[in-house]
């Protein structure tokens, strides 16, 4: 197996970017940051990171990781993920949440899109999300098109030529 998906999320949506990203690569591994067990990383080649997005920075738990991991994560085929509802953030995102060794080697990053569930957060995040987003209602906004387009810059190397379409889809 040469590819593992590393996730932390809250409610579930970074996990769902991660399943969908994982069924478009054959033999794909999943795993949340936030349980035990994580696969030995020198198992991978192809390591793919992703976080939801909580007042502008990722999950504890994969701060954690990639603090930990810095040294061996900058070898490997890396892409990197971002869960959130502010896209034109993206950037801003990105270069706050990761070190720019990381962002450097790796070779594809993505803010993916999200979702926003009144009925899962807590008082508190549904009143902060009214106030500052004037969000009340459930929003899903994945971006099929930018899963496709991470996938694909990430495997690129893995297909033969003509044979994308297969590979991915
Ligand atoms: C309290 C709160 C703060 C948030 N802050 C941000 C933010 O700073 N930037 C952003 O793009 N999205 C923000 N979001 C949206 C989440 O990133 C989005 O709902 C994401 O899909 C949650 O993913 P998860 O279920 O994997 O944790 C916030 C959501 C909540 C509830």
């Amino acid at each position: 197996m040469k590819t593992l998906i590393l996730y932390a999320t809250k409610y579930g949506a970074a996990r769902e970017a991660a399943e969908r990203i994982a069924k478009k690569i054959p033999g794909a591994k999943l795993h949340d940051l936030k349980q035990e067990g994580i696969p030995p990383l020198a198992n991978f080649e192809y390591i793919i990171i992703g976080s939801s997005i909580y007042f502008g920075s990722i999950r504890k738990e994969a701060k954690t990781f990639l603090a930990q991991n810095a040294n061996v994560l900058k070898e490997k085929t890396l892409g990197l993920f971002l869960c959130g509802l502010q896209p034109e953030e993206e950037k801003q995102f990105f270069a706050s949440n990761f070190s720019s060794e990381l962002l450097t080697a790796a070779k594809v990053t993505g803010f993916l899109g999200g979702i926003f569930d009144p009925e899962k957060v807590g008082f508190m995040e549904r009143f902060v999300i009214k106030t500052v987003a004037k969000l009340t209602e459930y929003l899903n906004r994945f971006d099929d098109g930018k899963i496709e387009e991470f996938v694909l810059t990430e495997c690129l190397d893995r297909i033969d030529d003509g044979k994308i379409e297969e590979f991915v889809l």
